[in-house]
């Protein structure tokens, strides 16, 4: 993997001056200098977000945004919507829980009803892999992926990179553990094809059981044996365990889990001194994590990994808007 090279001020190694993308349906399928052109962006917004009182850009004004969620959602959720208003948007949430979707509504007439009430771009979470791809071919406007099902998460991976890329430098240089059930993980995968474009050493570890068998294509070292995956880590990143997507036994107890994959304290030593712990959310504290590991703010990012969310979100949902603002170039 050869380094990613920024891109010239304004303009992008394939000569184009606009973002080639319509829609964030995946980090596959971005290059590096797409992925650090939105970091560099983001990098902006998370200075505005630190200002103080004023955090409101207008930019998007008479823009409507709708996040339409049919899986539950904290951070994503929040994120896109604070987001979006204060890039100045007008910002609808629908809730499949309470929408017609519960009338047995389909998906694509979800979607070209979400259409015809003129949204400027859909932010989309969903349970089946592919579904955000479906609606984004129903609709006019830009979509952006905010989960869908097992395949994609790639606002969670990229800010993920913009945390680690701010306390550890390029991301380049470093060598990253994930930790936990990548079988079900979208944000391991969007997570890998991230940092592998990056150039980062990528490891994975975890139960057998929940590693996918086509690992070594995407060219990360896989570890049945989570304290032989630690030496040398820059940056651990564990992963939720997502009971809601298993279907059967996947470990033997929670316990069990925790004794051979939680990171705590002791195998936290095994990996750099200063190594970085990162987590997604939400957190099963004491399965995959220890609460004195999460909690100690000078190793675990992971109210920063929240903090980047919103600056990477409001950089997707700028760029992403620029034709319908008619904006030229790349700012
Ligand atoms: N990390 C993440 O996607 O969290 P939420 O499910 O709370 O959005």
């Amino acid at each position: 993997m050869t380094s990613p090279e920024k891109p010239q001020a304004d303009r992008f190694p394939n000569g184009s001056d606009a973002f080639p993308h319509k829609h964030l349906l995946g980090i596959s399928g971005l290059q590096p200098w797409e992925i650090l052109y939105i970091l560099d962006q983001a990098e902006e917004w998370v200075a505005l977000n630190r200002s103080g009182a004023s955090k409101h850009d207008d930019r998007l004004a008479g823009l409507t945004i709708i996040n339409a969620f049919f899986e539950n959602s904290t951070r994503t959720l929040l994120s896109f919507e604070i987001a979006g208003k204060r890039l100045g948007a007008d910002v609808v949430n629908m809730h499949a829980a309470q929408s017609s979707v519960k009338k047995g509504e389909t998906l694509i007439d979800t979607a070209v009803t979400l259409n015809a009430m003129r949204a400027d771009a859909i932010v989309i979470r969903h349970g089946s892999s592919g579904a955000v791809q479906l609606i984004s071919e129903k609709v006019d406007c830009p979509c952006l992926n905010a989960g869908d099902g097992q395949h994609e998460h790639p606002t969670q991976a990229l800010l993920d990179a913009l945390t680690i890329q701010r306390r550890k430098g390029p991301i380049e240089r470093l060598t990253i553990t994930i930790c936990g059930d990548v079988l079900h993980s979208r944000v391991a995968r969007s997570n890998i094809f991230c940092l592998k474009q990056l150039g980062a050493e990528v490891r994975v570890a975890g139960p057998p059981a929940l590693l996918p068998d086509a690992l070594d294509r995407f060219g990360v070292e896989t570890f049945s044996n989570f304290e032989e995956a630690l030496p040398g880590s820059d940056v651990v990143m564990m992963l939720r365990l997502q009971n809601e997507r298993m279907n059967g036994d996947f470990i033997p107890s929670p316990r069990e889990y925790f004794h051979l994959y939680g990171l705590e304290e002791a195998r936290l030593a095994l990996a750099r001194p200063d190594a970085l712990v990162m987590h997604p959310g939400p957190m099963n504290r004491g399965v995959e994590i220890a609460s004195n590991v999460a909690d100690n703010l000078d190793r675990s990012a992971i109210n920063e990994q929240v903090e980047m969310g919103v600056a990477v979100r409001m950089a997707c949902l700028d760029i992403l808007t620029r034709k319908a603002r008619r904006v030229e170039g790349w700012s």
